[in-house]
């Protein structure tokens, strides 16, 4: 199979390069506030002891250590990311814990169906940054037995997400996206499956049946304290991300910007940490075919 289709080379630059270091960074933010969404989904839709589940866009493997601990020893959990720095941390620490039945590979979902055949595919956000995300999930259809499913966690908008929202407009104040950069992006984003129609016309685009989409309100931490907070959107997310893109000319307004976002994120602060609102969409398809066997 070929590593990855032309139309991600971008994408899994920007993931193995200045993402990767991002989430390095903010690894505990991430993992522990993000994770939530995550674990909710996991509760709604169990893996089964004894099952095989493929996780996609794994990024560090936590999610694919905690399905592994679910399905138990008699059951395997498949871990795949396009970027080869994720995995080779992910495969690092399953080795240190001396975890057996987890297993990571490098593989873009997109350019052919991950190797083995799963009961379950799950994805936490990693699933919002295919080129061509009918293509990609197709793949993932013919990876699951007959039978198998699909969950992910996907962002809802981006109104519905003030941990993120709030920033970027601030940021934009300043300074907005520019019109062409150098630095590579990720693709169609974040909230690219925000939309409920949108996101069940790929899934049926793609072959799946039975879909559901359960709206997730949860609040998430974006930092320890005031400082790690202003330090956190100013690095991801698109408040990060003009930022980013915007690189040296933008750097005189670093100070005004982050000025304005501690003003605003001192609203969320309390004594956990600076907290914001996140909303989620835990969505589940099945790979069954259709009463009309479509
Ligand atoms: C927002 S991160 C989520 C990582 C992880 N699931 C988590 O919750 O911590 C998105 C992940 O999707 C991966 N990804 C992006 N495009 C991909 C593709 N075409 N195939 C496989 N993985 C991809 C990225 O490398 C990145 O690790």
């Amino acid at each position: 199979m070929q590593q990855s289709v032309e139309a991600n080379e971008e994408a899994i630059r920007a993931w193995d390069g200045p993402l990767f270091e991002r989430f390095v960074q903010y690894r505990h933010l991430l993992s522990e506030g993000l994770g939530e969404h995550g674990e909710e989904a996991l509760r709604v839709h169990p893996p089964r002891a004894g099952e095989r589940v493929l996780d996609i866009g794994c990024g560090f493997g936590e999610t694919t250590l905690r399905i592994a601990e679910l399905v138990g020893p008699q059951g395997a959990a498949v871990g795949v990311d396009a970027a080869p720095r994720f995995i080779e941390v992910a495969q690092d620490e399953a080795s240190e814990q001396g975890i057996e039945n987890v297993s990571y590979a490098v593989a873009d979902v997109e350019a052919g169906p991950p190797a083995g055949r799963f009961d379950m595919a799950y994805s936490r956000f990693g699933t919002m940054f295919f080129a061509n995300p009918v293509a990609a999930l197709r793949n993932v259809r013919q990876a699951l037995a007959p039978a198998g499913r699909l969950v992910m966690v996907v962002w809802r908008s981006k109104v519905e997400n003030d941990w993120v929202y709030n920033a970027q407009q601030i940021t934009e104040k300043f300074v907005t996206k520019p019109e062409e950069y150098d630095e590579p992006t990720c693709g169609p984003g974040p909230f690219s499956m925000a939309n409920a129609d949108t996101t069940s016309g790929i899934l049926l685009s793609a072959g799946f049946h039975a879909i559901t989409l359960r709206r997730c309100d949860l609040p998430v931490s974006i930092g320890r304290d005031l400082d790690e907070a202003v330090e956190f959107v100013m690095s991801l997310g698109p408040a990060g991300e003009i930022l980013r893109l915007a690189g040296e000319r933008a750097e005189h307004l670093h100070e005004p910007v982050a000025a304005a976002l501690r003003e605003q994120l001192g609203e969320w602060l309390g004594p956990d940490g600076v907290i914001g609102p996140a909303s989620t969409w835990i969505v589940s398809a099945s790979a069954a075919p259709d009463r009309d066997g479509s």
